[in-house]
């Protein structure tokens, strides 16, 4: 089965171009992001020490992480509870990068993401999807963008589901999340030897598709 990986820096456009390709293409999309945030939350509603592997083990055991396809979208469930706008908030994207470097939970996260994806073409987005989840994936996209750009379009998306947050907040966050992926030693965020890059500072959501589309076209010959 096809397997597409778009891997990237914090808020650069990632799940908008995924989202909209798996469409393009019939295929399903998962945000693997939404997974580490979804266990971050259920760390933070369980005082889980994050230096404690024996708790963090216990309670990854209790952690099931789902989608389902609302009319309004993907939704991101928590043992079965809709925590799709919980886990955008900042409280959350302040946390999960720490949590994201604890291999316990990269290995469960990473088991996870292929069940989901078995027997049917993928676009999944994230840090690792090139390098470590889909090794083989057809195509491999690394997204970048300007910091300027970033932070703008976060904080549109932020004010779109009624969160109000400053700049610098964000641009604090993004930095700091970038460093923290970037630097882990478990699966660090690094473009794939062979993943094609795509600045989309100046792209609009249709152009980055059409770009999106025309390579995975030439690469599967599906179209
Ligand atoms: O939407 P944004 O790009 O800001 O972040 P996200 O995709 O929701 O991912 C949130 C965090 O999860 C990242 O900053 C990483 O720390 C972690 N992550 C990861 O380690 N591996 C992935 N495949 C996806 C996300």
């Amino acid at each position: 089965m096809v397997q597409i990986a778009i891997d990237g820096h914090s808020s650069c456009g990632k799940s908008t171009l995924a989202r909209a390709l798996a469409q393009e293409l019939a295929f399903i999309y998962i945000d693997s992001g939404a997974m580490y945030r979804a266990v971050t939350l259920f760390f933070l509603e369980n005082n889980v020490d994050f230096f404690n592997h024996h708790q963090i083990q216990e309670y990854l055991a209790k952690t099931e992480v789902d989608f389902v396809l609302a009319p309004s979208g993907n939704r991101t469930l928590l043992n079965g509870r809709d925590v799709e706008e919980r886990i955008r908030e900042m409280e959350i994207a302040a946390r999960v990068s720490p949590v994201a470097t604890i291999p316990e939970v990269r290995r469960k996260m990473v088991q996870r993401q292929r069940e989901l994806a078995q027997n049917q073409g993928v676009v999944m987005d994230g840090r690792d999807i090139g390098t470590v989840v889909f090794p083989h994936a057809e195509l491999k996209i690394f997204l970048t963008a300007t910091v300027e750009r970033r932070v703008e379009r976060r904080q549109l998306q932020l004010l779109k589901l009624g969160m109000v947050v400053d700049y610098e907040e964000i641009l604090h966050n993004l930095y700091e999340r970038d460093y923290i992926d970037s630097t882990r030693s478990d699966s660090p965020l690094m473009k794939a030897p062979d993943a094609i890059v795509i600045d989309n500072s100046n792209l609009s959501p249709e152009e980055q598709l059409a770009i999106g589309v025309l390579l995975a076209s030439s690469r599967m010959k599906i179209i």
